[in-house]
């Protein structure tokens, strides 16, 4: 990011973050658990966008994002699954994304995407599907504010987490250095969060393990713990 340019995340500092993922939300009781979550603790709240084309599945539509937007004070961490996110950004920014993150396996040109979200003063990230190699996100470090590493496939909630992309964790930090926030997203509980947070990542990404739990305040709970543990060591 080049100097004097806003990085929205800034405002949360260094300090590690855990994302609930609306995804996973009972949609007829969206805004009481969404305000659950905002009552726990959390800081920031994860959107996932799906094209039916870029993934088999389809999800969040602008007008939920802008109904979220409006009716919490949250920071929102839009995930666009999109063949097209250069089109498609505009309805997010429009709609109240903080901070937008789009992969890099999409069609789009992605400095025309990572341009786009700069001059609308949202946050930039890219992310990888687990078979992408940490190098694809190379080109873009210097212009990022976050990378996302799915630890599942991109498309469903509550599958399980790939260890394998632990070292694709290690990899990238050892790119990004301090200053670009590492986001985990995929097969996130208690256990996972606190392998991803020793291997470099800072910002976790959680749906079934908080909003299917039988007490999604105290499943986010137990994720800010345990990730507090990793830090206290
Ligand atoms: C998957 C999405 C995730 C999803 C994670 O494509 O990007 O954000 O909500 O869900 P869990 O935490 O259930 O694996
Ligand atoms: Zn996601």
């Amino acid at each position: 990011m080049a100097a004097g340019e806003a990085n929205p995340w800034a405002r949360f500092g260094g300090r590690p973050l855990i994302a609930p993922s609306l995804l996973a939300c009972d949609f007829m009781r969206l805004g009481e658990q969404v305000d659950i979550v905002r009552a726990a603790g959390a800081e920031v709240l994860h959107v996932d966008v799906m094209d039916g084309h870029f993934v088999p599945n389809l999800a969040i539509s602008p007008g939920v994002v802008a109904s979220v937007s409006a009716g919490s004070d949250r920071f929102l961490d839009v995930h666009l699954m999109l063949t097209d996110p250069l089109f498609y950004a505009d309805l997010f920014i429009k709609a109240g994304a903080d901070s937008i993150t789009f992969h890099v396996e999409a069609d789009s040109d992605a400095h025309a995407v990572i341009d786009k979200l700069r001059a609308a003063e949202v946050g930039v990230g890219v992310v990888v599907k687990p078979a992408t190699s940490a190098e694809a996100v190379r080109p873009f470090i210097d212009q990022v504010d976050m990378v996302l590493i799915m630890t599942v496939e991109p498309g469903f909630g509550g599958q399980s987490f790939m260890a394998d992309q632990l070292d694709k964790i290690r990899a990238v930090r050892d790119m990004v250095g301090g200053d670009v926030r590492i986001e985990v997203d995929g097969g996130i509980n208690p256990e996972t969060v606190v392998r991803c947070a020793r291997a470099g990542a800072d910002t976790f990404v959680a749906g079934a393990n908080v909003f299917r739990a039988p007490d999604i305040a105290a499943a986010f709970t137990a994720l800010q713990i345990a990730v507090a543990s990793v830090e206290a060591q």
